[in-house]
């Protein structure tokens, strides 16, 4: 999805801005020696997997499955990841969605690598931040496709002294388009929502990962429940919520805890007409409780503020206006629906120039009609505000930003991790037909 951009091109930005910064190599790379606390392989290979509907696909995984394997590791840890290419014809990478890593191990390919061929392999190093919960891993060449066909997968990060006893469940939502008939499309879930037995008092984190281009809403029924982190970032003071549906982004996570009771828990997917469960109960035989589904939960008004040297009247040093919104234009050759940022689709987008310390604002508006989920490679952002009305709950960071139709957003991040870094919409249809833009440093 991205433009090709070749090695000394990448070099020569890189280079130039080390010149004009000074920015050490160690800054832009991962640590280049040094034995890693963790050490992973995954292998892109193809391979059949069977949807939790029986259907047979022909997946792309990691290691022969889907989701690959859940990759868990400790703030603080240096981590080692060798990536192998036996697909037969596209290239991969290895991004890690969420987590703050040097520019040179972010793994977007034409931007901070090159995707790695067929036959070929390479190596990430990056030290884990201090920044535990919930992530995940995919693919970001061709990044609609791949994501689509299965490569992606779990990344935890534990805290150093991880105090937690009970159960602690990563869930991953995806669906699978097969054609179901001649023209009609059908969506079809990967077998990761299933039955659980989990014994009454135990303490219970589910950890929803949205790896689908769009928004899902879950509910959670028969137990009220704590929304605890949401993009990997913990709430402050979470309350006790019962019949609020969860809108996770696209490529967002939402940590959720509560007590497993004596009766069974179901989480649901809530599609337009139907509906995947998981059920947590102590036997197998247990029926589902009640659908508890109501209004859609806010983060913004949720837990307890902190005080924060962060808010709408701090001084901000960049402040951008991003207007997402909707076109039809020529597009590789062919009339197609467009996702242009400010009017103008990528490559033409804006570049975000920042320097190294600066407190940034960015104001996002949808003028369209779908949802987009905004991401931005490297940093967090602090959401300030929601069409217009100050957050005044729990500082709510986020990485990947649901904005629905007619809604604005003001959010701030530091510029503190030098590179050339993506801001794209995560419904990757709408990333490969434009709406992608750059964060540089000067
Ligand atoms: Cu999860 Cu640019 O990606
Ligand atoms: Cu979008």
């Amino acid at each position: 999805m991205m433009g090709d951009m070749t090695d000394s091109m990448v070099g020569n930005m890189m280079g130039q801005q080390s010149q004009q910064k000074m920015i050490s190599v160690t800054e832009l790379t991962g640590p280049k020696s040094g034995e890693p606390d963790q050490r992973f392989t995954l292998t892109a290979q193809e391979t059949q997997v069977q949807l939790s509907s029986g259907a047979i696909v022909n997946a792309w995984t990691f290691n022969g499955q889907v989701p690959g394997p859940q990759l868990q590791v400790h703030q603080g840890d240096m981590v080692e990841v060798k990536l192998i290419n036996k697909l037969s014809r596209e290239g991969v990478t290895l991004h890690w969605h969420g987590l703050d890593v040097p520019n040179a191990e972010d793994g977007v390919a034409g931007v901070t690598q090159n995707a790695v061929q067929p036959g070929g392999s390479f190596t990430y190093r990056f030290v884990v931040k201090n920044q535990p919960g919930t992530y995940w891993y995919h693919s970001h060449q061709a990044s609609q496709e791949s994501v689509e066909k299965g490569l992606f997968g779990a990344l935890i990060v534990l805290p150093q002294n991880d105090s937690f006893t009970g159960k602690d469940i990563p869930v991953i939502a995806h669906s699978w388009p097969t054609k179901k008939g001649s023209t009609q499309q059908a969506f079809d879930t990967f077998d990761t929502l299933k039955q659980l037995s989990v014994q009454p008092g135990t303490p219970v984190r589910l950890r929803l990962i949205n790896t689908d281009s769009l928004p899902i809403n879950f509910a959670l029924s028969g137990t009220p429940f704590k929304v605890i982190a949401i993009d990997g970032a913990d709430l402050n003071a979470p309350t006790e919520l019962t019949k609020q549906r969860l809108l996770v982004a696209a490529g967002g996570r939402y940590d959720i805890q509560f007590t497993m009771p004596d009766t069974a828990v179901s989480l649901d997917w809530l599609q337009k007409s139907s509906k995947v469960s998981f059920l947590l109960s102590q036997d197998a035989t247990a029926s589902a409780p009640a659908l508890a589904d109501g209004p859609v939960f806010n983060p913004a008004t949720y837990g307890s503020p902190l005080k924060t040297p962060l808010s709408l009247s701090s001084r901000f040093d960049k402040e951008f206006t991003l207007v997402l919104d909707d076109m039809y234009g020529f597009y590789d050759g062919n009339m197609a629906s467009l996702w242009p940022i400010n009017g103008k689709v990528f490559p033409n987008t804006p570049m975000l120039m920042v320097r190294e310390g600066d407190l940034v604002k960015v104001s996002f508006v949808n003028r369209s009609w779908m949802d987009h989920p905004m991401h931005l490679h490297g940093h967090h952002m602090l959401v300030l505000s929601y069409n217009g009305w100050p957050v005044t709950g729990s500082p709510w960071w986020v990485d990947t930003l649901n904005i629905a139709p007619g809604e604005s957003y003001e959010v701030t991040f530091r510029a503190d991790n030098p590179g050339i870094w993506m801001d794209h919409c995560h419904n990757l249809n709408h990333a490969a037909a434009g709406m992608i833009l750059h964060l540089g440093y000067e």
